[in-house]
């Protein structure tokens, strides 16, 4: 038999582009690739990209540039660019990186067979339609191997809401939900293998409203009837958009026990004048009301955030209206980015703010939610949790895993085993992660 072919993925962005690879892996799995974790040993090396900043776009050319080495050394390898980089760039990619042979968007890789035949065959092969059929419907079925304790699992892709300074309504194109039936497939197959606890994914996950067996049903009913499987632990969601965020879905962090009490809920600002400009369609009020029902309805809610500083037309004062609003939260967790202008995104057209005073704002407000994010670990010490165990910690014995909030916590026991969830007393919070020990 002939030895199989490897495939070297690398993947950059967000959850969902993780998920993407494993289909991209399972994908060409049946044109008989492995997946191997050296890029030197790589017949096909696929970098799964992400759009959303310049950096992370950039840092795609400067990966490729150190990939023409191994193609000097292995004619025969072939370098595909997929996901948001890909679909916004397509063809101009191959004009900027002439070894690239193959680009593929994200809504076309279940084409990406027949494009590494015809790679295969000395052609170069682009694909970045939108196209009519579902590409989970014409993705292989996954090997039935077991598998790591947590997975992601796709229910909702592309967004509609149009943020004035986002790529991500061009890049994954309009909202679509997957139907009912296939997502408790899908993870009725993922419990069979193992898996205790799926994350939902979506770029609007809370705007979910998939085909269900009596009409459309909401994200949470569908968490609601996810969480009638046995095996299936615990079940998250990211991410949502704070006026998708309807009654039910509310409620089900009270009453659902399955569904972990982390929510990540972005604003991107505290200024009802920027929130306007970003076309947000909600006021800082409007979120803070929101906050205050999530948290009558689960008390003990971490929440987490992103947030933009240095959009275009943001005043200090408008910064300062940022700072309040995440006083007013308190939050568990959270992302900060400095605006980075996007092409053809409507902020783009607009004047920005000196680059010195944005980085200067992002130092300020990391310091803030880096303090928030301190406390709220350091406040887990002596308190019983639950954590689901992933993998070996870096000593002997030890494992790691997270805990309901989604804080990393290791302990050290030789009758506790990866995919346990362990009850566990906390003793010790320390830089990146807390210490546990078995109650
Ligand atoms: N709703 C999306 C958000 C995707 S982008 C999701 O499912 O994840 C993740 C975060 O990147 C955004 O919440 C925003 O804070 C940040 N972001 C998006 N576009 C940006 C830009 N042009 N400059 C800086 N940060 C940006
Ligand atoms: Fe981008 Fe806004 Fe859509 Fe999130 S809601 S993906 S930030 S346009
Ligand atoms: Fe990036 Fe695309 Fe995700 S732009 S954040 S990889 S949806």
């Amino acid at each position: 038999m002939a030895e199989p072919k490897k495939l070297f993925i690398k993947t950059y962005g967000c959850q969902m582009n993780v998920y993407d690879s494993e289909r991209m892996s399972e994908a060409l799995g049946a044109s008989g690739y492995v997946t191997t974790a050296r890029a030197e040993d790589a017949d096909m090396i696929l970098l799964n990209t992400c759009h959303i900043r310049e950096k992370a776009a950039e840092k795609v050319y400067s990966e490729l540039g150190r990939f023409k080495r191994l193609k000097a050394a292995n004619p025969d390898l072939k370098i595909g660019v997929a996901g948001c980089v890909a679909q916004a760039e397509g063809e101009e990619i191959m004009r900027r990186q002439p070894m690239v042979d193959l680009v593929v968007g994200p809504q076309t890789y279940h084409r990406l067979p027949a494009m590494e035949a015809a790679v295969r065959q000395g052609h170069r092969a682009v694909d970045t339609d939108f196209p009519e059929e579902d590409k989970f419907e014409h993705l292989p079925k996954a090997p039935r191997a077991g598998r790591g304790p947590t997975a992601f699992l796709t229910v909702q892709e592309g967004c509609d809401k149009f943020c004035a300074f986002c790529v991500v309504p061009y890049t994954r194109g309009a909202e679509v939900s997957r139907p009912v039936t296939r997502i408790l497939s899908e993870a009725e197959d993922l419990v069979a293998r193992g898996v205790r606890e799926i994350t939902l994914l979506g770029q609007n996950v809370n705007a979910y409203h998939g085909e269900g067996s009596d009409g459309v049903w909401s994200l949470a009913r569908l968490i609601r009837e996810l969480a009638k499987l046995d095996g299936l632990a615990r079940i998250r969601f990211t991410t949502s958009h704070p006026n998708d965020m309807d009654d039910d879905l509310i409620e089900a962090h009270g009453d659902e026990p399955k569904l972990m009490p982390y929510l990540h809920l972005p604003v991107q600002s505290g200024s009802d004048r920027i929130l306007k400009a970003m076309n947000r369609k909600h006021t800082a009020e409007q979120y803070l009301k929101l906050i205050e029902r999530l948290r009558t309805a689960r008390p003990d809610l971490l929440l987490s955030g992103d947030f933009i500083v240095g959009f275009p037309g943001e005043s200090e004062q408008d910064f300062e209206d940022t700072l309040s609003l995440v006083r007013a939260v308190g939050y568990g967790q959270a992302y900060s980015f400095k605006y980075s202008a996007r092409p053809g995104t409507p902020a783009a057209e607009r004047e920005g703010v000196a680059d010195d005073v944005a980085s200067e704002r992002l130092y300020r407000l990391q310091a803030l939610l880096s303090d928030q994010q301190r406390a709220a670990q350091d406040s887990m010490v002596g308190r019983e949790v639950s954590v689901l165990l992933e993998k070996p910690g870096r000593l002997p014995g030890q494992k790691v895993g997270k805990s309901e909030y989604l804080h990393a916590v290791h302990v050290a026991d030789q009758n506790l085993n990866i995919g346990d969830i362990a009850r566990l007393r906390i003793t010790e919070s320390g830089p990146n992660s807390l210490a546990g020990e078995p109650i």
